[in-house]
């Protein structure tokens, strides 16, 4: 039996139609912009040959506003299947030069779909967001279509990885899904996010502003913290999807792409030993520490311009995959605030649940001093960290480098919060605080009595140094594990990590804990 040439004409038809999207003129327009269409974005995405897709016939349900019989090919969002470095992962991507990408009924189930497949086959899922939000013609189908899209991204979440791209305006509920998901990439230029847009906040606060204002990729990145990465084009986007995959299992039940060696035993490296500045109250860049740890200097740093005084990111050590969390001593002296709790608290939580071990560097004066950090709730951010940390359970490894002052000593993984491993350099130093902020609160009335109050606050700042600036009475006292040189840093981690693969920690069932929000 063979399909009449007629059928086979008009499902190829059919499929030229849909495949045309918005028209070679729209397509045009983008391409002079220097940007890609939705269906380009999921080229770049899968190896080639390898995307399926689902729902290439989609037809919308809107009927009101002369919407009948009107063609929305796809229903503006293009969705399906295919490989990533062999992997398989599910991606949607809304069409922009179809109806504005605006979301409808089918569009909505379309991407309901995918990620329900995603949840099915435990694959990551890729979301390109090119939007105008809500179609306005559809009414309350349409905000009950974004419902039912929020509900599976929150369904999804700590089962597979969810990674959102912001290629365009998104504007409402555009921006709550991605807001919902683990990642969100967002192109430099073309891209916008806000939940209110410039005339309604005008129209409602009498403050004018500009998309820009409130809704860059800028603003995002380093103001908001709504977002992990900004893309200079449609390409560096896919490319940092690339990467982040790299880095992540398929799903909560595997581990991540490690790629070790069998050889146990990584060497000592001894640019380490030249990375901390000989004054103690000299800043240095962490980073650099995290790229002679990491394998090959490879280290994916997170949400960079946001609360930069804590460093976020992936790499591998001795091949296997890490979240590291550290301290940044050149911004704000690396103290910890509300923004860098924030961040590093749903990082440690993005780690545990793909089980990526954590490996945490601190160097931590304590939490910021200030009126305004107290009074918008430091508290409650801070004992966010506690609690990601307590609540993690893979494998946790801890090394001290300089200060650890305080409640941000225990908040950056002390023994404490469950660290299967602390080492610390010979520059530790843990305090409950630094020497002169002691020394007055110690020796307040000594001092206000004493002739030369500076000489002899001085001196007894030496005294209580003397006795805290130096990790060997917390070694002592076994909060630290081992002191070891810092070249000897990278094989201790390594090895530690290897011995810890099978790591096992259960704790009583519940339906969640109540982390403070
Ligand atoms: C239906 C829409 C649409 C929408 C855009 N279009 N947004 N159609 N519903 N929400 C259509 C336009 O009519 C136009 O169709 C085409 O898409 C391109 O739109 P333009 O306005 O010509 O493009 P541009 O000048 O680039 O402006 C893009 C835009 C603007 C900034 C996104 O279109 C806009 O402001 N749209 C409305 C945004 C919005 O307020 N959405 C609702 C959010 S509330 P033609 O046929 O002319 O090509 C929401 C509720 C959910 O989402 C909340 C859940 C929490």
């Amino acid at each position: 039996m063979t399909i009449s040439p007629a059928l086979a004409e008009e499902l190829e038809k059919r499929r030229a139609a849909a495949l045309a999207g918005g028209g070679a003129e729209k397509a045009a327009k983008r391409h002079a912009e220097g940007r890609m269409t939705a269906r380009e974005r999921l080229e770049a995405l899968f190896s080639a040959g390898t995307f399926q897709e689902f729902g290439l016939h989609a037809q919308h349900a809107t009927r009101h506003f002369g919407m009948e019989g009107k063609a929305i090919p796809t229903d503006a969002v293009i969705t399906g299947a295919g490989f990533v470095d062999g992997r398989p992962v599910a991606a949607f991507s809304q069409d922009f030069g179809v109806s504005g990408g605006s979301l409808g009924e089918i569009h909505a189930r379309k991407i309901c779909h995918t990620l329900d497949h995603a949840m099915k086959a435990g694959v990551p899922v890729v979301g390109f967001n090119d939007s105008g939000g809500a179609r306005i013609q559809e009414g309350v189908g349409a905000l009950s279509a974004y419902g039912q899209v929020f509900y599976r991204n929150v369904q999804l979440s700590g089962v597979v990885p969810q990674i959102s791209v912001i290629a365009g305006p998104c504007a409402g509920g555009a921006a709550y899904s991605p807001a919902l998901t683990d990642f969100v990439i967002m192109t430099r230029e073309h891209a916008q996010m806000f939940i209110c847009g410039p005339e309604v906040i005008r129209a409602v606060t009498g403050h004018a502003t500009t998309a820009e204002e409130i809704g860059s990729a800028d603003v995002q990145a380093s103001v908001a913290g709504n977002i992990h990465f900004i893309a200079e084009s449609d390409a560096h986007a896919v490319a940092l999807v690339h990467r982040l995959l790299s880095f992540l299992p398929s799903n909560n039940m595997l581990d991540p792409p490690h790629r070790i060696e069998p050889d146990l035993c990584v060497a000592e490296d001894p640019r380490l030993d030249e990375l901390m500045p000989a004054d103690a109250k000299a800043p240095f860049d962490v980073r650099e520490v995290i790229r002679v740890l990491a394998d090959g200097g490879d280290f994916l740093e997170v949400m960079e311009a946001f609360a930069a005084n804590i460093v976020i990111g992936f790499g591998r050590v001795g091949g296997i995959v890490v979240g590291f969390v550290a301290n940044q001593p050149l911004v704000k002296a690396g103290a910890l605030d509300i923004d860098a709790s924030d961040k590093a608290a749903r990082f440690v939580r993005l780690c545990n649940v793909f089980n990526i071990p954590l490996v945490t560097l601190v160097d931590v004066p304590g939490f910021l001093p200030g009126v305004v950090e107290e009074r918008r709730g430091i508290i409650r951010h801070g004992a966010k960290m506690l609690f990601a940390y307590a609540s993690a359970t893979v494998p946790k490894i801890t090394v001290i480098l300089r200060k650890a002052y305080g409640g941000a000593y225990i908040a950056m993984c002390s023994q404490d919060m469950g660290a299967d491993l602390v080492l610390a350099w010979p520059s530790a130093e843990i305090a409950v605080m630094g020497a002169e902020g002691a020394v007055n609160i110690l020796y307040r009335k000594e001092l206000g009595e004493a002739e030369d109050k500076r000489a002899r606050a001085a001196e007894l700042a030496a005294e209580y140094r003397a006795e805290f600036a130096s990790p060997y009475l917390s070694a002592g006292r076994l909060f630290v594990s081992d002191i070891v040189q810092p070249r000897q840093t990278r094989s201790a981690i390594a090895l530690a990590l290897r011995g810890l693969m099978s790591k096992r920690e259960t704790r009583p069932p519940k339906k969640h804990g109540n982390i403070p929000l």
